[in-house]
């Protein structure tokens, strides 16, 4: 696949972070951790990751923004690029020795996002997509499953925890989706999530209480595998709600209808 010049600064930085979270990964019991809310751990190979990606990217396009978890947002004089970062997606699975975390990185244009990478460096896999240009892992093209209706499909998503999310609401939609699909999986890094649905291996995502970071990159990975992406009532404004629903056409359509069914009556 040919990248575009903004692209591989994208792919060798998260190549770069992902070098620096593995080294780290290994060591994960020798991390010294600090707490940052009650089960929201934010580890020095977070930090460091960040500052990794963030040095490659204003490297690069010194004028854009950045918006990353770990850091004050820089706004950019380019008013209309923003970088949106996640360096450590999965970090709980990470600091518990689970393989399955992520760097995502993604741009911005006048509010758009146009491109997209996430890279797990536990499993080697680059998951990487460009508007109007498709979606790639590790240089294979990817597209969304085919399945059409849920009760094939496998559906990935976010359980919220002790001090996170809406336990009670989150219930409700577990239940009514259990009750229509084949199978419910819960891996624990969003952005993989998402990239999953983009490579056929979950047929559909949901999740509320998400922020921009854990979102921005998948988004344009959905879209350019052939699916759709939307927040969790089927409008525009993932950002603004902090939730996304996404799969083909179809599953996307029927899972949407799905979580939003009204709590039955006692
Ligand atoms: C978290 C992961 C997780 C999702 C959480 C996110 P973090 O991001 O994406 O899957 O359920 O809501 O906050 O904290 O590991 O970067
Ligand atoms: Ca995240
Ligand atoms: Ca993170």
């Amino acid at each position: 696949m040919a990248r575009s010049a903004l692209l591989n600064v994208m792919v060798q930085a998260a190549l770069k972070a992902g070098k620096s979270l593995a080294r780290d990964f290994g060591e994960v019991q020798n991390l010294q951790v600090s707490v940052k809310g009650p089960s929201d751990f934010v580890s020095q190979a977070d930090f460091r990751a960040e500052r990794i990606v963030r040095e490659e990217l204003l490297k690069a396009r010194p004028t854009y923004g950045f918006l990353g978890e770990e850091s004050e947002e820089v706004i950019g004089t380019d008013g209309a690029h923003r970088w949106i970062v996640d360096p450590l997606d999965g970090t709980t699975n990470f600091l518990h020795g689970i393989p399955q975390f992520a760097v995502s990185i993604a741009l911005e244009r006048n509010g758009e996002i146009v491109a997209g990478v996430i890279f797990n460096p536990a499993t080697d896999e680059l998951f990487v997509a460009e508007r109007g240009g498709g979606a790639f892992l590790n240089d294979r093209r990817i597209r969304t499953a085919a399945r059409r209706v849920l009760s094939d499909a496998v559906i990935g998503c976010g359980v919220p925890h002790l001090g996170r999310g809406h336990h009670g609401k989150f219930l409700v939609e577990l239940r009514h989706v259990m009750g229509e699909v084949a199978g419910v999986r819960r891996f624990g890094a969003a952005a993989l999530d998402l990239a999953y649905v983009a490579a056929g291996r979950l047929d559909g995502f949901w999740e509320t209480d998400l922020m921009p970071w854990d979102m921005a990159a998948g988004l344009v990975l959905i879209r350019e595998a052939g699916g759709f992406a939307s927040d969790i009532k089927g409008g525009n404004d993932i950002f603004i709600s902090g939730t996304v629903a996404a799969g083909n056409e179809h599953i996307h359509k029927a899972l949407v209808e799905v979580v939003n069914r009204p709590i039955p009556k006692a």
